[in-house]
């Protein structure tokens, strides 16, 4: 008999007096040894819960159940964040309204400032953020457009940003004129991609919101699509969530911005048979049932160029891939182009698209990374420092 059952009549007993019960589940033992996964902490009377709310940090598991880890980062990531310290705050529910955790990092705009300003220190910033710095606006619900992203870096990735002066276009120079050939990432860091459709009142319950006014009119915006990259791994855990909506309801509506999923299908092997990875389901038992949050699917995970016949693995998000070619977007591939050139001011030393498909979409590179790709048009290799897959490192500013 598993543990879990086992403890199942201890849990409801303990409610009463344990102050995380709300947020925390009993740990399945068994299913924890077999993949190493669970991030455990223990009570006094030494039980062990899941903390779900917490920050997950597990190399095992996102190497050995990526999609699982894919919905614990979404989990806690999405948890209620406290805006006192930019944290999860333990003492609400998951799927409470309010800010997610994540929206309490950092945004790009925030850590990239003009004249390569040193941004405000975490705790600072964390201290004087405002509603504008929470909640980045799209411009125009209709299309999906680079500048409607909603890009945050968390603690350990904006630190190390700032501790090392990355936000410095011209210190990213230094770096590569010393000849470093690479940046490393701590195994913390983390970052979310977020993009955001207008909904109505009454889809509010079904959606994570968040509503604003501008000049007298008030919109609601709800999330429709979220990109969590981790530094777990040396080329980081990939995964992309969406709404339900996005597969058929948004296309309908903003044929621009959304692309559905009639050509890549999800595939999520913690919510669905082994045979049908494309059920469209949330896990069971992880508190997702029965929340606003039941209506977001993982559509996939990434954690190699390929899969175990060598086909490359392909991982869009119909909604912030939404004016891309679907069928050649892989999270890895693309974002290993992130380079620093010498001295270009594009940061694109390397050319991030070879074509467009029959719609004119632009489409993307696939698979391991063509070391072609690294040359210039010479044949010379191009000196470039990797910015760690870090795309928005290119946003960082020349100094004055
Ligand atoms: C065709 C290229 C391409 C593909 C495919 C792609 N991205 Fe990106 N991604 C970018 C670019 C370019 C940026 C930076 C945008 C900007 O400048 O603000 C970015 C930014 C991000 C960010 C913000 C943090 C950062 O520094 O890079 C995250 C998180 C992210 N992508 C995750 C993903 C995930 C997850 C996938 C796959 C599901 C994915 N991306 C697929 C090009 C790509």
């Amino acid at each position: 008999m598993k543990l879990n059952k086992l403890l199942m009549p201890l849990t409801l007993t303990l409610s009463s007096v344990c102050s995380f019960n709300a947020t925390a589940v009993v740990e399945d033992v068994e299913q924890g040894e077999q993949f190493g996964i669970i991030d455990s902490i223990s009570d006094k009377q030494g039980y062990k819960y899941r903390a779900l709310w917490k920050e997950p940090q597990d190399t095992k598991m996102a190497m050995n159940n990526p999609d699982l880890y894919a919905w614990r980062l979404f989990i806690a990531m999405n948890w209620p964040g406290n805006r006192d310290n930019c944290r999860a705050d333990q003492d609400k529910e998951f799927g409470a309204q309010g800010y997610s955790t994540w929206q309490l990092w950092r945004e790009v705009e925030q850590t990239f400032l003009p004249n390569a300003q040193e941004p405000k220190s975490w705790r600072e910033a964390c201290r004087t953020a405002t509603d504008a710095e929470l909640f980045d606006r799209p411009t125009d619900p209709r299309y999906t457009t680079l500048a409607d992203e909603d890009t945050r870096l968390n603690r350990a990735a904006y630190n190390h940003v700032r501790k090392n002066k990355l936000y410095s276009r011209d210190e990213q120079e230094r770096l590569v004129a010393q000849g470093v050939k690479s940046l490393v990432f701590p195994l913390k860091a983390k970052e979310a991609k977020a993009n955001w459709v207008r909904i109505d009142e009454a889809d509010k319950p079904r959606y994570h919101w968040v509503e604003t006014e501008s000049e007298g009119v008030t919109e609601i915006w709800g999330l429709a699509g979220l990109h969590i990259m981790t530094r777990d791994m040396p080329k980081w855990h990939w995964s992309t969530f969406e709404h339900v909506d996005n597969e058929t309801r948004w296309p309908s509506v903003y044929p621009e911005a959304f692309r559905g999923w009639d050509e890549i299908p999800s595939s999520d092997s913690a919510a669905c048979p082994a045979d049908n990875l494309a059920c469209n389901q949330v896990p069971e038992g992880l508190g997702i049932e029965g929340t606003r949050w039941e209506n977001y699917r993982l559509r996939g995970s990434q954690i190699d160029w390929v899969d175990n016949r060598g086909k490359p693995t392909i991982l869009p998000n119909s909604k912030i891939e939404g004016d891309f070619d679907q069928g050649s977007m892989s999270c890895m591939t693309c974002h290993a182009l992130a380079v620093k050139g010498e001295s270009n001011d594009g940061h694109f030393p390397i050319g991030l698209n070879p074509g467009v498909n029959e719609e004119g979409l632009p489409m993307g590179y696939v698979g391991v990374p063509s070391p072609e790709l690294f040359l210039d048009e010479n044949g010379e290799e191009v000196t470039y420092m990797e910015l760690d897959f870090m795309w928005s490192l290119r946003h960082a500013q020349r100094e004055e």
